[in-house]
Order: C-alpha cells, then structure tokens, then sequence
C-alpha cells in the first residue's frame, strides 16, 4: 500500500478527517482519564524544525512518549540537512531509520520534495504556506465545544497567510462557510481561493467578515521568516485587530481561536484573547490529542 502523507488536509478525506477529530476527543478523554494507551511502542519520530516551535516540538515529543513511541528533535544547525545535504538524500536516509517524520519549514515544495523521497509518513508541522496540524486542534476544539461545524459560519481576520491557507481548506473539507478580511496585498493565494470558492470568501473590512460568524480566528501579522515586515505590516494591519468592539459583531456565543504565539495589542486585544469567548488553551492543548490521532492514523 502506498505510504500516506499529511502534507495538507487534502491528503485526508472527508471521512477520514470526520474520524480522526472524533478519535482526538477519545484521546482526549483517555489521557485525562490516566489511561495507559501504547501503540506505537518502538515507534520513533524524527522531527525536523527549521523554525522555532514551542506547541509543536512538545505535542509531537509528548504525543509520542504517551504512546509508547520516541521522538527525535532535529535542527539543522546539528544535522547534514542544514549543511546541504540534498533533501532527496536525507529523505532516503531518514525513512530507513524512521517510523515517521514531520517537518517545519520554509518552502512549502521543500517538504513536498522530502515526501516523494520517503518511504514512510511525513507530516508538515507548518511551512510558509499551511499549517493542517494546527486546523485539526482547531477542529477537534470547536467540536468540542458546539458540535459539528459544518454550515457555519468562520470569520479570519488578517494575514491571508498559511494558517489562512490551511481554513480554505478546511471550509472545504468540513463543510462551513469562510468569510476573509486581509489588507490588500496580504490576501490569501488566489489559486487556493479559486479551487475552494463555494465555500470561502474575501469580504471587503473585518466587521463584513465577522457579521454574525460563530467563530472568529485571527494570527500574527508577521509569521516566521518575516521579521523585518513587522513595521510595514503594523501599519497595513493596524484595521485589523479583534478587539471587544468587532467580537461583539460576531453571534452572542461565538468562540474566538488563534494558534498562538499571540501578540497582545496587535492582532488581538487581551480583553478578548483572555475574554470568556476565547479557547486558545483548549486549542492549544489539542494540538496533542488530534496529532496523536494523526500518528495513529498514518501507522496503523
Ligand atoms: N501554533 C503553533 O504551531 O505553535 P508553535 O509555533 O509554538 O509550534
Ligand atoms: N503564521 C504563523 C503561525 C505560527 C504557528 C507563522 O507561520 O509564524
């Protein structure tokens, strides 16, 4: 059988996807409960980080110790890779040694590269243009919480960035409705846009987009690598903050999320962040419960 990768939601289907949150809120519950579950016993991950991580590198690490399992922390300023070592040799190499990997990166063709040369499951922990493990903690986090998700109504305020990329998806796949509000010049990639249109939309100002919504998500004006942006993107940014005012335009009991880090003050206002709406912890916290069920899933 050919091996699976999750290097976009895409690479789920429907059902799959459907099930694997359902089994995330198991784990969920079995983990709270004590319960000793180890499937992947002598299982070991290798996780590539080009990029700094705090929820990612400790979900995986955590996700794979509860389950029996290993994880290895590769940085390319310790390995091959990060002295230029073709990504082809180092897929080859790795795969033989490894259960599964996952990879944060830049170019998103990087990881896609690294998966056609892989013989076991590589997973994207985020590369400049999606972030899919964050959407399954976010998924699992709104089931949770309201139940299905399918027919309503998101609100993204901001970036059209890879988190942004990664909610076109996922509108798709679980079947809601994504309402866009970003700056001209950070919209989201139109051809993501185009392949998803019935079911997201650019709205023209924050307040269009979060009209009504039942969740609003928003994320940092500057993602990683962006750095020296940060003054343009302030300026650009500056309508787009959620604050009281704008969650107060969403529907009476709709939950705010962000995958975090958050930076208070620009992109959220603490009064809404730290706000009775808000379920960052719950999200953040499921980013080890959905990626377990994510491990499960490509190993079984
Ligand atoms: N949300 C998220 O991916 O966080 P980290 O960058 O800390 O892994
Ligand atoms: N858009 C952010 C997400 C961080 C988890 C970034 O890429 O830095």
């Amino acid at each position: 059988m050919a091996v699976r990768h999750f290097l976009t939601l895409n690479d789920l289907s429907r059902d799959e996807l459907r099930a694997l949150i359902l089994r995330a809120i198991e784990l969920r519950q079995m983990q709270h409960n004590g319960e000793i579950y180890q499937p992947l016993k002598n299982k070991v991950l290798g996780m590539v980080f080009e990029k700094s991580s705090t929820r990612t590198r400790v979900s995986f690490e955590a996700g794979m110790t509860q389950f029996g399992g290993h994880a290895i922390f590769l940085s390319p300023r310790d390995t091959q890779l990060g002295r230029g070592e073709p990504i082809e040799d180092s897929a080859r190499v790795m795969s033989r040694m490894l259960d599964v990997i996952m990879i944060r990166t830049f170019e998103h063709e990087k990881i896609e590269r690294f998966a056609e040369f892989s013989s076991v499951p590589v997973i994207n922990a985020l590369t400049d243009q999606y972030h899919p493990c964050q959407l399954l903690a976010d998924m699992q986090t709104w089931t949770e919480q309201r139940g299905d998700i399918a027919g309503r109504t998101v609100a993204w305020i901001g970036d059209g960035n890879n988190m942004c990329h990664s909610y076109i998806n996922a509108a798709r796949l679980f079947d809601f409705q994504l309402r866009i509000a970003a700056p001209e010049g950070y919209l989201p990639d139109t051809a993501i846009l185009a392949s998803n249109e019935d079911h997201a939309r650019l709205c023209a100002t924050p307040a269009e987009a979060v009209a009504g919504a039942d969740l609003v998500v928003t994320d940092v004006w500057s993602s990683m690598g962006q750095e020296e942006e940060q003054a343009a993107r302030e300026k650009a940014f500056a309508d787009y903050q959620v604050d009281a005012e704008l969650m107060a335009q969403a529907a009476p009991d709709a939950l705010f999320m962000h995958c975090l880090p958050a930076h208070r003050g620009e992109e959220v206002a603490a009064e809404v962040i730290d706000g009775p709406q808000s379920v960052v912890w719950d999200e953040a916290e499921n980013r080890l419960h959905s990626q377990k069920a994510l491990l499960e899933f490509l190993l079984g």
